[in-house]
């Protein structure tokens, strides 16, 4: 568990309480990455860490400082860890009021290079260099992972996101690639669109995506659009492959600062990414009981807070939530 900073903490506090009250057997070790350190002894702890566990639920780390020697932890962990793919679920939930309902979309981003290479340099004075890197491996693993995805979830079309007439080798080499993995996966209708026109569409007609793919920068932004789109940053939750690791975490990936210590912030997505987690350990019903707990809190209950129009607490709603697992726990026992 890596609490992060801003709201981190205190959502993780939570996720922590639900799992005690349910006797969700899942232990955490608790690991704190400094944001502003000028070594790199925790990073390289939390990233032995992670490879002894094989996973992590994890909150934003910080990283507002234009100091060149500090590199994004949140970046150097994907990095690291190989997590080359990001996965969002993007899901209406139908309690929450939102410009549009029903949608159900999947992003599926490419999560290590493109803009996020962090190679700058100065050439000359005032003139900075930003190196995007994009490969063919890592565009064709991120490729046969969205259309293998698609074709697990029975999903019928896949938009390839780009800017490949502008950026015509790096987004061109992305294309290209997807197009051809595309071609092994004959069921599923591929199609590509401009990031510029995507971000358009998404906002005006959002029901026209299934599953898309993109690379890095562009993933970043397009999921912040869908999370706004269905209700804000404090539902969602992102999750973060590689062939070895997993990391679970916010989808919108936020440290939510100026509200933290308030007891306003959203629970939900941190506890939808500890749902992600129980998933993947193979916790089935332990993570059915908790996805059920929040739609019940969101969809009957009506217990939201206040970035979702609602009046109440974070602690309201983990207490709700608390409810309904603790009751779905205890009745497990006498079977
Ligand atoms: P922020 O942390 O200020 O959040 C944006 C908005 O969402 C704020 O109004 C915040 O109150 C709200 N919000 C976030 N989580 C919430 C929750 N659980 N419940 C209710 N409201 C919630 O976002 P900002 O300025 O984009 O990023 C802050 C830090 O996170 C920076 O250090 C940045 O580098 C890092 N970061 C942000 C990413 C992003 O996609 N926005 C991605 C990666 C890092």
């Amino acid at each position: 568990m890596l609490p992060g900073g801003g709201i981190g903490p205190e959502l993780m506090g939570y996720v922590k309480e639900v799992f005690r009250c349910g006797g969700i057997p899942v232990d955490f070790e608790v690991v704190q990455i400094d944001p502003i350190s000028s070594g790199n002894d925790d990073l390289d702890y939390a990233i032995t860490s992670i490879k002894r566990n094989g996973v992590a639920i994890k909150g934003n780390i910080e990283t507002g400082s234009l100091d060149t020697e500090i590199i994004s932890r949140n970046v150097a962990l994907r990095n690291e860890l190989d997590l080359y793919v990001n996965v969002l679920n993007c899901k209406s939930y139908p309690g929450i009021v939102s410009r549009h309902k029903n949608i159900d979309i999947t992003i599926i981003r490419q999560n290590t290079e493109g803009e996020y290479a962090m190679l700058e340099h100065e050439s000359v004075d005032g003139v900075v260099e930003s190196m995007k890197i994009v490969t063919s491996e890592n565009s064709e693993r991120v490729a046969r992972f969205a259309f293998n995805y698609a074709r697990k979830h029975g999903k019928r079309k896949m938009t390839i996101v780009h800017k490949a007439n502008i950026m015509k080798l790096s987004d061109g080499l992305f294309l290209e690639t997807a197009r051809r993995v595309g071609k092994d996966f004959p069921e599923i209708e591929h199609n590509d669109m401009i990031i510029d026109n995507c971000c358009m569409q998404l906002v005006s007609n959002p029901h026209q995506f299934d599953v898309m793919i993109m690379t890095n920068l562009y993933g970043t932004v397009v999921s912040n659009v869908i999370c706004g789109l269905v209700g804000g940053a404090g539902l969602l939750s992102g999750k973060n492959y590689g062939d070895h690791y997993a990391i679970f975490e916010p989808g919108t990936r936020n440290t939510g600062t100026a509200i933290a210590g308030k007891n306003i912030a959203n629970p939900i997505a941190m506890l939808n990414a500890a749902v992600d987690m129980l998933h993947h350990l193979g916790h089935k019903t332990h993570a059915d009981i908790l996805s059920s707990a929040i739609d019940k809190t969101l969809n009957v209950d009506g217990i939201h807070t206040p970035d979702l129009g609602g009046t109440h607490s974070s602690t309201d709603v983990v207490q709700n939530i608390i409810k309904y697992v603790m009751d779905a726990t205890k009745s497990m026992k006498w079977f």
